[in-house]
């Protein structure tokens, strides 16, 4: 096991196939972030995702690269910034230099997707690209090339807990297909709403990284029970999935 802050640059890609579970941190508490993201590596998530919010982009203002890098010595575990401001080109730079392995960037937010995310991998870090509900999934087709990670927003982005948005899963569909037409290793990330009684569905849709806070951080066994049952239940329905036809998922 790495020590904290020594990075595990691809660890996710090294597991074997099956749900990856990602933790929000926006429930966490932020007076103790160090010690939240310790518990969390120890819960087993896969990665950590940091809102960042500007109060523009969404009804919310959160944390920024300061909050990322002080949090980043506190554990092993990738992080990936998940820009939900009006600008992200000036916070690329910053994230990635505070710690973070990927940067998201919403589809909606910036006048030129395809250079921001080319920023992010001329910088050595992995890009993604997020939609909002009202955003078609073709809206990723042409930077596909450039990204290793599509996140589909299960709710409107701003706040946790709340419910879940099943009319994203024929969203999800076409965003399966459109990956495995790129015919390379590209995860399809949801967030918002998820939990055990949404995430099996949500799996069968095509997703296989799932974010997830409130279900985390608010689970009366524990966060490492959360974690083994998301996980459980996501690659059970992946699996059945493929069973039934579903879009072919890399390996
Ligand atoms: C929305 C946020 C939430 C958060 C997870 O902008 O991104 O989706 O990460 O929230 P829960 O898991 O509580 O719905």
């Amino acid at each position: 096991m790495n020590g904290p802050g020594e990075r595990r640059t691809s660890a996710a890609d090294a597991l074997p196939p099956g749900a990856r579970i990602v933790a929000s941190v926006l429930p966490a508490d932020l007076a103790r972030l160090g010690e939240e993201v310790a518990a969390l590596e120890e819960a087993g998530v896969d990665w950590i995702q940091f809102d960042v919010m500007d109060a523009s982009f969404v009804p919310n203002l959160t944390f920024g690269p300061d909050v990322i890098a002080a949090a980043r010595r506190h554990t092993s575990l990738p992080f990936e910034a998940q820009l939900m401001v009006s600008h992200p080109d000036v916070l690329i730079e910053p994230c990635i230099d505070a710690g973070c392995d990927r940067v998201i960037v919403h589809a909606e937010s910036t006048h030129n997707l395809h250079r921001s995310l080319m920023r992010i991998g001329e910088r050595g870090a992995r890009a993604g690209v997020a939609v909002n509900p009202a955003t078609p999934a073709d809206a990723v087709v042409n930077v596909l090339d450039l990204v290793d990670l599509v996140l589909v927003m299960t709710v409107n982005p701003g706040f946790g807990g709340q419910a879940y948005l099943k009319s994203m899963e024929a969203k999800l569909r076409v965003a399966r297909r459109l990956i495995a037409g790129a015919g390379r290793r590209i995860w399809l990330e949801v967030d918002g709403g998820i939990a055990p009684d949404t995430i099996e569905t949500c799996a069968e849709a095509g997703a296989d990284v799932f974010v997830t806070g409130s279900t985390l951080f608010h689970d009366p066994r524990g966060m490492a029970h959360a974690v083994q049952d998301l996980r459980a239940r996501a690659t059970a329905a992946m699996h059945d999935g493929v069973a039934e036809g579903a879009a072919t998922r890399p390996t």
